[in-house]
């Protein structure tokens, strides 16, 4: 069966695990029921062990009461499909352990935000609460707004919700058709896997600024160089270079380069900002065992460029392509890359000896970390926020969202 995810909702004792379970039977692979009951009493007791008999031997049960993203992504590359069962239970272990309705939609944010990098089908189970009488204590409304909110944006994110009336399956959004009638598929698309491995690359491809000591293998960071010297350029001009800087003099003239143009940095902004500014972190010059400064040689082709006549830029945003490459490699690898522009740039040239006609781009710091952040650090800290890409995508004309064949834009 395709990757597909799927919401099950209904209300209670509506048939949705025995409808779950049947959908199950479709996928050919691994199958992880993923439990979210926490038993703390007999007659949870007794339902649990009443739905494990339900089960066939080819599930298998992990518990996870409040963390099952971390459960998910451990078992993503081998399972075929992850049956979570279920994600009311999740919500109220997440709202009596945190007590903040805030948190438990972030942390129900980072699973969806997971979703896109997941090879594997999700099926999830939900309930239906918000449909009874007003609960008439102020946990339980709480609960039930909470269970609304949540059951709403998973809906929306999926590709298939069933809702479940008397044991009766009735699927109230179906599959959008990718490659319906006159869209046609390419045949020079990637497999599955590679294409997987692509997109994994890019949405977990981080801005890194924690390194750790170890070394980095030259033969890895030359494949990354080979990666980076792959990208596209105006004129085929490969006006790049790649400085490696690993001497530790060096580096500590950099980070003193930083220091001060991030102190001047700083005064740009002022009150509740400029404390954060002061606040982040925004290099790792000393700490990483390599640093790679990428330049540009903007008369590498002479002064005639094919293709740079009327944009003469393009020498430089090709370079530019050059860092994504090797930063997107970089993280295939392993590989923590952070991108340091915090820096004065003459004064970066002098202590590297880069002469004059050359352009600085990027100052890189690369090595191993301990792990990599989950969002840009710059919105963890509360700093900014990823726009939404549909304000951002214009048809025909500026600012026109007018298209009769509008993009699917995934959330
Ligand atoms: C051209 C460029 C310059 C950057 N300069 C810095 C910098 O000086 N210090 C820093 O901490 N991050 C720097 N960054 C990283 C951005 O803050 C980061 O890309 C952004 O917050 C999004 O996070 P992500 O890369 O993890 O997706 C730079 C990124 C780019 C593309």
């Amino acid at each position: 069966m395709n990757k597909k995810n799927i919401l099950i909702s209904g209300g209670c004792r509506s048939g949705k695990s025995r409808h779950a379970l049947a959908l199950g039977q479709k996928f050919t692979g691994r199958k992880v029921f993923l439990a979210t009951a926490e038993i703390f009493d007999d007659e949870m007791k007794s339902r649990v062990q009443k739905h494990r008999e339900e089960r066939s031997d080819d599930w298998i049960t992990i518990e996870e009461p409040l963390d099952p993203l971390a459960a998910i992504l451990k078992e993503k590359d081998k399972a075929d499909v992850i049956l979570l069962d279920c994600l009311t239970l999740w919500v109220s272990n997440l709202l009596l352990k945190y007590d903040d309705e805030k948190v438990v939609l972030e942390i129900v944010n980072e699973l969806l935000e997971a979703l896109p990098v997941l090879p594997c089908s999700l099926m999830f189970i939900t309930n239906e609460v918000g449909g009874g009488i007003v609960p008439e204590n102020k946990l339980g409304r709480d609960f039930r707004d909470l269970a609304g909110l949540v059951n709403q944006r998973i809906a929306e994110v999926f590709d298939e919700v069933v809702y479940m009336v008397s044991g009766i399956p009735v699927k109230i959004k179906e599959p959008i058709q990718q490659n319906g009638a006159g869209n046609k598929k390419s045949t020079h698309e990637f497999s599955k896997e590679k294409k997987q491995g692509l997109y994994e690359a890019i949405y977990q491809r981080r801005d890194m600024r924690h390194f750790l000591p170890d070394p980095v293998d030259p033969e890895v960071l030359g494949r990354v160089l080979h990666a980076a010297h792959h990208a596209g350029s105006v004129g085929y001009m490969q006006p790049w270079s790649f400085m490696v800087i690993q001497d530790p003099e060096i580096k500590k003239r950099v980070a003193d380069n930083f220091s001060e143009a991030s102190r001047e940095g700083a005064e740009r902004f002022e009150g509740e900002r400029k404390k954060l500014y002061e606040s982040l972190k925004l290099e790792g010059i000393q700490d990483a065992p390599v640093n790679i400064c990428v330049t540009c040689d903007r008369n590498r082709s002479g002064p005639n460029v094919l293709g740079r006549n009327t944009m003469l830029e393009m020498d430089l945003f090709s370079t530019c392509c050059a860092v994504q490459n090797l930063w997107l490699a970089a993280r295939a690898e392993g590989l923590a890359v952070g991108w340091v522009s915090i820096l004065y740039p003459e004064r970066l040239k002098a202590d590297l000896g880069i002469p004059d006609s050359i352009e600085i781009v990027a100052y890189l710091c690369v090595g191993h970390t301990e792990s990599f952040y989950k969002k840009p650090l710059l919105e963890s800290a509360g700093w900014g926020k990823r726009l939404d890409l549909k304000d951002l995508v214009f048809y025909d004309r500026w600012e026109s969202k007018e298209c009769d064949n509008p993009l699917l834009l995934p959330e």
